[in-house]
């Protein structure tokens, strides 16, 4: 059976972006192939994080992919620092990664920008994700766009280690979905959403309530026209909106115009806030369920023994491979 890894960071709330672009395509994953769904916890340290936040985060974004349906007797959801041997091949990596690589990031220019002080983790930070899928024998890694970059460097560096070492990893395959890749944010539709827009309005975030996600959506900006019609070029706004509306729906980009036409942004909006409350309704209702009974670190356990199983076999034979002593 194929396996697929992918991960999210728990760094505040989880928004429509990463729901769309990546976790809502995990659920449906996880019926055909072998699936692994981390937590990536020491991704978000590569900036400042308070711990608090960090335990709670963790813990809730484990409870959230539960809740959208990622199923624990399926696949396997654990926390990527219950699992030591990401940080170990991650080194081992890096010393077959060259800086002229990441310094072609454009994550990594994009998040340290303006900072005052910039970690090296922040700059290591897609060896440590290459480290996450290599370790799997991952075949297929489901992602929004933003990441497409880093599963090319991570074939890379697949590649190179293959080579000089001899056959040990298998090369992975971005799964990009075709469409809701790339979801933008509300307030403005040129740039990705993103959970560190200080606007609250620019996304709506999984757990958010009713009021927020309708003034979320009846702020979100379009443009000085009133037609329903898909145009990223030229309709940026209306076309992220039509974009949510139609993977939430799975009702076709022409259904959506045919059915708008000749109506205002306004009662497309309107629809359009009902059918986010109504799709993210049953989301936080099982969320908090899961969050009452106290199951998420009785899965996290069991889902950590199982990563470490899977993961020792591939790190022995990378050490081996690379001539390090093993008893
Ligand atoms: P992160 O936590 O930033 O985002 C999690 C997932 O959500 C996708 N995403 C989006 N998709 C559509 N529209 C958006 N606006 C949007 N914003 C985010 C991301 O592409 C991602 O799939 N580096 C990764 C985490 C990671 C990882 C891994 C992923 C660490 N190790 C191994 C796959 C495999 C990240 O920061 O994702």
């Amino acid at each position: 059976m194929k396996r697929v890894l992918s991960g999210v960071q728990p760094t505040s709330e989880i928004h429509l972006g990463n729901y769309i672009g990546a976790i809502k395509r995990f659920v449906e994953l996880q019926n055909e192939m072998d699936c692994f769904f981390c937590v990536v916890d020491m991704h978000s340290i590569t900036i400042p994080q308070d711990p608090k936040n960090l335990y709670e985060n963790s813990l809730k974004l484990a409870a959230l992919y539960m809740a959208v349906g990622i199923d624990p007797s399926k696949a396997t959801i654990f926390l990527q620092s219950q699992v030591p041997a990401h940080a170990e091949l991650a080194w081992y990596l890096q010393c077959n990664t060259y800086i002229g690589e990441l310094n072609r990031m454009t994550q990594f220019k994009d998040k340290s920008q303006g900072k005052e002080v910039v970690t090296t983790g922040l700059y290591t930070y897609p060896v440590l994700m290459a480290a996450d899928i290599l370790l799997y024998d991952t075949h297929y890694v489901p992602v929004g766009e933003d990441q497409k970059q880093h599963l090319e460097l991570c074939r890379d560096i697949a590649i190179r280690f293959n080579k000089k070492f001899g056959e040990t990893f298998i090369i992975p395959e971005p799964l990009i979905a075709k469409f809701g890749a790339r979801i933008m944010s509300l307030d403005d539709p040129t740039k990705k959403m993103s959970k560190s827009n200080e606007n609250k309005y620019s996304k709506i975030n999984l757990l958010d309530s009713p009021s927020k996600i309708k003034k979320s959506i009846m702020k979100a900006v379009t443009d000085s026209e009133s037609e329903i019609r898909y145009d990223v070029k030229n309709k940026p706004g209306v076309s992220n909106l039509m974009t949510i509306y139609s993977v939430l729906t799975k009702t076709s980009l022409e259904d959506i115009e045919k059915r708008y036409e000749g109506q205002g942004y306004g009662t497309f909006k309107k629809d359009l806030v009902e059918i986010v409350i109504s799709s993210l309704e049953p989301i936080q209702k099982k969320y908090k369920e899961i969050i009452e009974s106290g199951e998420v670190e009785k899965v996290l356990k069991e889902g950590a023994e199982k990563a470490k199983e899977v993961s020792h076999k591939i790190l022995t034979d990378v050490k081996k491979k690379m001539g390090f002593v093993i008893f």
